[in-house]
């Protein structure tokens, strides 16, 4: 097969979890410009439909958005069901949402890990984690059926190295009453490698691959003084644009990427090698 064809996703179906979020919409351009038909599952109906109406005004595709709680396997399995019952098929699977508690704010503290709220750290991961894992046996299982299909796991550079604190310091305050990025972050994130490895293990002999993508931080009008900070922590010396993931998402969802199960994929300007 041609190299550039076998990036190609003609036909194919191509369920985006988290799809109204930064960068849900931006997974399912990608599947679109390949050929595919994205689907975006999120908890907000208002947030999957602008996402799926931006990608279809982009394209000129279909692009179907449904309401799912993820965390709720007989609603992961609703939807499934009447997927299957428009499109008659799924062929791949992006476990891309999440629960992104925002650091700083007018209590810092509150996500340091000695405050962090039970009921945040509980939400987090039945969002990062639980979430992900109904949604790749779920879907696994119906990919499986039909002799195969992928899984790509959006992890993050803190899915492989530890937060960096300082980068979230405020000025004037003391020690225990500076932010961090909550512990559920890197609990999730590394969490999702160690899915991959298992669901890409449990399913080679059912023709379903599943990789992780770790991207770095992307710029998203963060202030200025964080944007310097970070930026000294990446070898390219900026953060990352929001399409600059679309390319390897084609990749792991596509035949180019056919002999690749159990991986990971780090873009991250650079960040996790320094
Ligand atoms: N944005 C970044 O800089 C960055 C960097 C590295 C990794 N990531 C990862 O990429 C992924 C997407 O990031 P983002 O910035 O687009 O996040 P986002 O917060 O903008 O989007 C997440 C989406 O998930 C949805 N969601 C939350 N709970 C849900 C549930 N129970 N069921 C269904 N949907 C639910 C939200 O409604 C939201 O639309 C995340 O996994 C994030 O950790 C992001």
């Amino acid at each position: 097969m041609n190299v550039l064809d076998s990036f190609r996703l003609d036909g194919q179906v191509v369920v985006i979890t988290g799809g109204g979020g930064l960068l849900g919409p931006v997974h399912g351009l990608a599947v679109a410009e390949a050929g595919g038909v994205p689907v975006l599952w999120d908890i907000s109906l208002s947030a999957a439909e602008a996402a799926a109406d931006e990608v279809r005004r982009a394209t000129g595709t279909a692009c179907e958005a449904q309401c799912v709680d993820i965390t709720s396997q007989q609603q992961v399995e609703g939807a499934l069901a009447a997927l299957l019952a428009r499109l008659g098929r799924v062929d791949g699977l992006v476990n891309n949402a999440a629960r992104n508690p925002q650091v700083g704010s007018a209590q810092p503290a509150w996500s340091r890990l000695e405050n962090y709220p039970l009921d945040a750290w509980e939400a987090d991961l039945a969002v990062g984690l639980t979430g992900a894992m109904l949604c790749s046996r779920v879907l696994g299982e119906a990919m499986a059926a039909r002799g195969g299909g992928v899984i790509v796991n959006i992890s993050s550079d803190l899915g492989v190295i530890a937060p960096d604190q300082r980068l979230y310091r405020q000025p004037g305050l003391p020690e225990d009453q500076q932010p961090a990025k909550p512990v559920s972050y890197s609990v999730v994130k590394h969490g999702l490698i160690g899915l991959t490895k298992y669901l890409a293990t449990y399913y080679a002999d059912r023709g379903v691959r599943a990789n992780a993508l770790a991207p770095g931080g992307v710029e998203a009008g963060q202030p200025e003084e964080f944007l310097q900070r970070i930026t000294s922590l990446i070898p390219l010396g900026r953060m990352a644009r929001r399409d600059e993931y679309k390319a390897a998402v084609v990749f792991l969802l596509s035949q180019a990427s056919a002999y690749m199960t159990g991986s990971v994929i780090c873009i991250d300007g650079g960040r996790t090698c320094w």
